[in-house]
């Protein structure tokens, strides 16, 4: 397959064209694929109306479909696939309580977070609702030598809802809770394929910084993360019906956007991949 690569911003972000992930991929477009996820961390892919079983087999180029956290919002036939609905969000005050507001990184409390989360859009409002990427291994590399220093070694328990949480996570049921982990992650982590550092933050879940008092460690979190989520790290989806979306998390932060007329539909397919305990930068 002769793939068409057109990169979006920098290395963060590529649209890929000249294939068909309806169909299957052969063993060199794989590794190009892959090669091209580490390195570019989100992939695009425009015209791509797959079907849930088709959406899984094209996810599966990139690794193993991992189990969905939260089983209310599966598709009943295919449970390892998610479905991302403005059918299901709650409403306050006539807006939507959307699922993935503010900068994150997914599931940063398991040991193993999933490598890669994909998206495929099935039906998209006429305005609003993009989804946004922001570069953690640029941001990271722009810090000022001090602030490397100081956070090289530093680590974070990340839980399932943080104290200083900005956003209210989906309600899980006392089995769902019962199962769910909690997990001291580096502030500074090594991608395992590409060898590049990157911050690993999500301040949905981080409980502070251990070895520092509340204070400081939530003061460093907040400005990190202001660090790391200004607009010249940023990618900016704007989907239509048909995209495949593919990130890697280890490389990215991603948020969704509630900007949208509540009345009018948004559905997506959501799958997550399988991922190694996270490699810490420096020891
Ligand atoms: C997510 O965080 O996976 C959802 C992104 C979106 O709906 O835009």
């Amino acid at each position: 397959m002769a793939l068409t690569i057109n990169p979006i911003n920098g290395m963060l972000g590529v649209e890929i064209s000249g294939i068909d992930l309806s169909r299957p991929v052969d063993t060199e477009t794989k590794q190009e694929l892959n090669a091209l996820f580490s390195r570019y961390a989100v992939l695009v892919f425009r015209d791509q109306p797959l079907s849930p079983p088709q959406f899984m087999k094209a996810a599966e180029v990139f690794g193993e479909l991992m189990d969905q956290q939260i089983k209310q919002f599966v598709l009943p036939d295919y449970p390892l696939v998610g479905a991302n609905s403005t059918k299901d969000l709650p409403r306050k005050n006539g807006k939507l309580q959307v699922r993935g507001e503010n900068y994150h990184t997914d599931h940063s409390n398991h040991l193993k977070p999933p490598k890669a989360t994909s998206l495929v859009a099935v039906e998209i409002p006429s305005y609003g609702g993009d989804t946004q990427f922001v570069d953690v291994r640029r941001a990271y590399a722009d810090l000022p030598e001090a602030v490397k220093q100081k956070i090289a070694t530093l680590r974070s328990m990340h839980v399932h809802q943080s104290s200083h949480s900005p956003r209210s996570f989906a309600k899980l049921s006392p089995e769902e809770m019962a199962n769910i982990p909690h997990v001291l992650q580096p502030l500074v982590i090594r991608h395992p394929v590409s060898g590049e550092p990157a911050l690993y933050l999500n301040t949905g879940r981080m409980e502070g910084i251990q070895g520092m008092s509340p204070e400081e460690g939530f003061a460093l979190i907040a400005e990190l993360y202001a660090h790391a989520t200004q607009s010249i790290y940023e990618y900016r989806h704007k989907w239509r019906a048909g995209d495949m979306v593919i990130w890697d998390n280890r490389s990215v932060m991603h948020q969704a956007n509630a900007d949208y007329d509540p009345e009018e539909y948004r559905y997506l397919y959501r799958v997550m991949l399988n991922g190694e305990a996270l490699i810490p930068a420096f020891e």
